[in-house]
């Protein structure tokens, strides 16, 4: 793990927040590599399970909602973490993340267990007698229950049908830790899939299916996942069933995303507490009724995490060590550097112009200072898939030369068919270009 944080603040994936006045605990910025490597992502995702299927459609609602939809969705009351602080170095632990009845820190002893609620508060409106105390969400589901008259009456959907959302959620999470895999600001990749209660096991089964798949399109070795089905006794107060994707993290296994089935819970409630109707007619069935809702809910920032400790390698090039980011070319930040062998002979030139009309294509850099077998080096350490070497052949006969990151070995492609060349081995969505 420090290897890769260190990794990732050297060469702009991620940074500790607001590092110049001493950082700020569980939140992160993602670097000009890391906000194109988690955009990657999160596109791939979103083509993966809204643009190429014909039952979803997507979401992105606001992140401060009305306080009564944290009462109605249970937040208000169910959304505690149990605390002790330790009597002795006023450190304060998660009840159950502690393993012994004394102090992890000093072997002190314990307070009383206290409930703690894990919502972020804030205040809206200019006046302070006016303003209405409401919460940053604590996930972006919420928005899809409660948006679900309004989806269900402007498009044509037909059960079963899912809505899609992608956001920011904030956590006052205890203890932040592990880098990006707990903090207080992150973003989820939800969806909601609306179904009739007798199909709710095959659905359920469908989507286990389909998330594991998707986790192994990103290139995340199998034996790196696993399934946890969550005992009965510790569900949340809205699951009628819960199992987690889990990958086997340097510090241990972690969850990336859970698939829960959250029954009828979410739209009983708000029609409880708005007054408003949720129910759905189902025009084929002739029936009205709240549809059972199965739940994939996975944390972007997590999976980055995943991502990038699942790519980090160390190998042996011609008797040198190199270190080299093993990342899905669709998920790569930078898809093609283009590197001139020497900056002279008008190589430069021919590379400059080539780069300016690649970047149109996908994501590009350009390079010639140094040694190239240094320059390839740079490009692999950042897990750049494919450098383009322009040479002194290419002034003869327009070809260049495509190195690939894994294998290094290299072929000779015409400056002409280069753009089709790349962006079929990058692009998220299939390319028509050839
Ligand atoms: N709507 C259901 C829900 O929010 P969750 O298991 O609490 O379920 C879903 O969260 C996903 O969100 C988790 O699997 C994880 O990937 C991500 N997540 C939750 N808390 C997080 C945190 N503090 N930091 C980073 N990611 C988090």
């Amino acid at each position: 793990m420090e290897k890769l944080v260190s990794l990732c603040k050297r060469k702009g994936f991620i940074f500790q927040s607001s590092t110049i006045y001493g950082g700020i605990n569980g939140c992160w910025d993602f670097g000009p590599l890391g906000v194109e490597l988690k955009r990657n992502l999160k596109e791939h995702w979103w083509y993966t399970f809204v643009l190429s299927r014909d039952d979803m459609v997507g979401l992105d609602a606001s992140i401060i909602m009305h306080p009564d939809v944290w009462v109605a969705s249970g937040h208000v009351e169910e959304f505690h973490d149990i605390l002790v602080d330790c009597k002795s170095c006023k450190k304060r632990f998660r009840q159950d993340h502690l393993e012994t009845e004394r102090c992890p820190e000093c072997g002190g002893e314990l307070s009383e267990p206290r409930a703690f609620n894990s919502m972020l508060r804030t205040k809206m409106g200019v006046s302070e007698d006016t303003a209405v105390e409401t919460y940053l969400r604590p996930e972006t589901c919420q928005s899809i229950f409660v948006d679900f008259k309004d989806i269900c009456s402007s498009t044509r959907v037909k059960i079963p049908f899912g809505i899609a959302q992608i956001g920011k959620s904030f956590r006052n999470e205890v203890n932040p830790r592990n880098f990006i895999f707990r903090s207080r600001e992150f973003e989820q990749m939800e969806i909601e899939f609306f179904c009739r209660e007798e199909e709710e096991t095959q659905c359920f089964d469908r989507w286990q299916q389909d998330i594991w798949s998707w986790y192994l399109s990103l290139g995340l070795r199998e034996e790196k996942l696993r399934w946890y089905e969550h005992p009965k006794e510790s569900l949340a107060h809205y699951s009628k069933r819960t199992v987690d994707v889990e990958y086997e993290f340097p510090f241990g296994w972690g969850e990336l995303q859970g698939l829960a089935n959250r029954g009828v819970y979410d739209l009983t409630q708000h029609s409880k507490h708005s007054g408003k109707d949720l129910s759905f007619f189902d025009a084929e069935k002739n029936e009205r009724y709240y549809p059972t809702v199965i739940e994939p809910s996975a944390g972007a920032d997590r999976t980055t995490l995943a991502v990038l400790c699942d790519a980090y390698a160390e190998d042996s090039v011609n008797n040198e060590t190199r270190v080299v980011m093993r990342l899905h070319p669709k998920l790569a930040p930078i898809k093609a550097a283009v590197l001139p062998l020497v900056k002279k002979d008008g190589l430069a030139e021919i590379a400059v112009d080539l780069e300016k009309k690649l970047r149109l294509l996908f994501t590009t850099y350009y390079d010639h200072a140094g040694a190239i077998g240094r320059r390839y080096r740079r490009m692999d350490e950042v897990g750049t898939p494919y450098c383009i070497c322009v040479d002194h052949q290419t002034k003869e006969d327009g070809t260049v030369t495509v190195r690939d990151r894994d294998t290094t070995e290299q072929v000779r492609v015409p400056m002409t068919e280069l753009g089709a060349y790349i962006l079929k081995r990058v692009s998220i969505r299939p390319v028509c270009a050839e």
